[in-house]
């Protein structure tokens, strides 16, 4: 059976390929459309899976849309309605947004692809939450966590799944906290007030957050408050998201936590500020992390089961669930590679395929490499065509030259196989450096990435290696795979690692096993051979505003004009030192191509 799984119209779109139980391929629109978090319904995703599995629309058994847009057209209208007359302003903008491509799916999905409109289905939003997070993990029962900003109506659910003896699947969502009561608004909501943007620079609120002192908890929880039970609700006076498209926040959450910082003002965090916004993120972290832990902890109790599967855009945030694994009683925390609504076109047609068609349990591939594969001759042409001097080296003199590259302090830019499903760099499209040199961070935010300052670089390290450097707990290295958590760097490494140790000691890292990324695992261990510590930095490959790389020529663009000083593809390098080398050979040297290559 082929299911195309489809998540469009919000945030981040999708598509995902299910064929007998299996996912063969996924990608984020993005990655095609190179338009970073694209929304738009995602054909080019959409042609990309059925080109790569060589099937037409008509071969598919059924389309799944992530979520029900009746019901979440309904939650708009009944919002802004519920409001009125303080909601009259937003109205128009919120009912042209559903309406003008939201609610008509069915029909969008009908005329793009020529398919009858009957094998168009529709999933709930976080069940597609809770199937991406279940299904593509190996628990075979487990508690489930969803928690995002909004879906239809749920924000937050809790249940649980179970890959019965007999091959079928059940995932029952018990409970749920429904709009406007969302830990993912209350955070989104911060996210805006500090001057960040909304549904993208979350993290940065919880980088910022190691800058702060948990100063401010008790006006968050003025904003939040806890229920016996463990459900919250958002206090409504101190949001406007419910009925303003403008701003998320009221005037009271302002007489609260005082000014909002203005978008283009810098985070001086030696003013006081700097310090106030800091703290601020560092108290709705506290809060949303203590919610979380308290629910999970109660769903521990309520479930008697060891394993959490967490899905939904909150699982995004590695503090919080490193929380969770120490604290709510959970052996194993399991956070898919995309958990946020793009995983969502994944989790659509898993669930689908198990739930409702009832077709067998399928063990799914544990890892994140579902989209387009690098080509390395499209890489080697257009650098030769470039004038550039390529070279093509077999894995194992790549590797050695390549850890050489790196323990000379070299950035090299990588891309292996195929891209990663989901916002993280996972050692397919990633920029390395060495992880010692506090300056590495400053050369790369520099010349490369342009980001603020106060953001941290994330390492990664072989699964052999990481408990001599970081301070894992059980469990720990598994939320690590897919680099879902924030763990402590080992006290006495903090000073020989301070390109990627956060300022409160910590280090979001990724723990990578061989069988995950055999090439990458190799480069680490030649990189320890030579440097006695086999952890890189590891950070997307892009530049700031884009979305990370998908093709060999997308790679070749972003090292030509950023300070990446080597770049692989497959087997396919090209660097530029060793195109100054080749220019002084064949007497081209000259002080302007020398700076044209070493700039780009
Ligand atoms: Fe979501």
């Amino acid at each position: 059976m082929k299911i195309l799984g489809i998540s469009a119209h919000y945030h981040d779109s999708a598509a995902a390929l299910v064929v007998d139980g299996v996912p063969v391929c996924a990608v984020q629109e993005e990655r095609l459309s190179r338009s970073k978090n694209d929304a738009a319904f995602p054909i080019n995703a959409i042609e990309w899976c059925l080109d790569h599995a060589a099937l037409e629309p008509a071969d598919l058994d059924a389309v799944v849309f992530y979520e029900r847009s009746m019901l979440k057209f309904e939650r708009v209208l009944t919002s802004t309605l519920c409001a009125f007359p303080r909601s009259w302003g937003a109205f128009p903008h919120a009912i042209k947004n559903t309406l003008g491509e939201k609610v008509w799916v069915r029909g969008i999905i009908a005329s793009q692809l020529g398919i009858p409109r009957s094998r168009i289905l529709f999933t709930d939003h976080h069940a597609s939450h809770a199937a991406a997070a279940f299904l593509a993990s190996p628990s075979r029962r487990a508690a489930i966590l969803t928690a995002d900003g909004v879906g239809e109506w749920a924000t937050l659910t809790v249940g649980t799944g179970e890959r019965r003896a007999d091959g079928q699947t059940d995932i029952t969502l018990r409970r749920e906290i429904r709009f406007p009561h969302s830990l993912g608004m209350l955070y989104s909501t911060m996210t805006a007030y500090l001057g960040f943007k909304v549904n993208e620079d979350e993290y940065k609120v919880m980088g910022l957050a190691a800058y702060g002192r948990p100063t401010m908890i008790d006006q968050v929880r003025r904003t939040v408050r806890q229920q016996a039970d463990g459900s919250f609700t958002l206090a409504p006076e101190y949001f406007e998201f419910q009925t303003s498209a403008a701003r998320s926040y009221s005037s009271k959450f302002i007489d609260l936590f005082g000014p909002p910082r203005d978008p283009y003002d810098p985070i001086d965090l030696d003013s006081s500020d700097g310090r106030r916004f800091a703290d601020c993120a560092a108290s709705v972290q506290r809060v949303l992390e203590d919610i979380l832990v308290d629910i999970a902890t109660r769903l521990r109790r309520e479930t008697g089961l060891p394993d959490l599967c967490f899905g939904g855009g909150v699982a995004l945030n590695g503090v919080a669930n490193a929380r969770l694994l120490a604290e709510a009683g959970f052996d194993r925390v399991f956070v898919p590679s995309a958990p946020g609504d793009a995983g969502c076109s994944l989790g659509a047609a898993l669930y689908a395929d198990r739930i409702y068609f009832r077709n067998p349990d399928r063990d799914v591939p544990d890892h994140p490499f579902w989209g387009p594969a690098v080509d390395a001759s499209h890489l080697a042409r257009a650098a030769r065509e470039d004038g550039q001097a390529v070279e093509e080296l077999g894995d194992a003199p790549l590797i050695e030259r390549i850890a050489d590259e790196l323990a000379a302090d070299r950035i090299v830019g990588w891309m292996d196989g195929a891209c990663e499903f989901g916002p993280r760099a996972l050692g397919h499209r990633s920029i390395l450096a060495a992880s010692h040199e506090p300056g590495m961070r400053d050369r790369l935010n520099r010349e490369i990435k342009r980001r603020e300052d106060f953001r941290p670089f994330a390492p990664i390290v072989t699964s052999e290696a990481a408990d001599r450097f970081f301070d894992l707990p059980p469990g720990g290295a598994r939320l690590a795979r897919y680099m879902s958590g924030v763990f402590p760097v080992r006290p006495e490494w903090r000073p020989r690692l301070g390109a990627v140790t956060h300022v409160d000691g910590s280090a979001r890292v990724q723990v990578l096993e061989r069988d995950m990324a055999p090439r990458l695992h190799a480069l680490l261990e030649a990189y320890g051979r030579r440097t006695g510590m086999p952890v890189l930095l590891n950070t997307s490959f892009n530049v700031a505003g884009e979305p990370i790389v998908t093709q060999a020529l997308e790679g070749y663009m972003t090292y030509r004009r950023c300070g990446i000083d080597v770049l692989v593809g497959g087997n396919t390098l090209v660097s530029k030192r060793s195109t100054a080398a080749s220019l002084k050979e064949s007497g081209e040297w000259s002080s302007n191509s020398v700076a044209a290559s070493t700039v780009g």
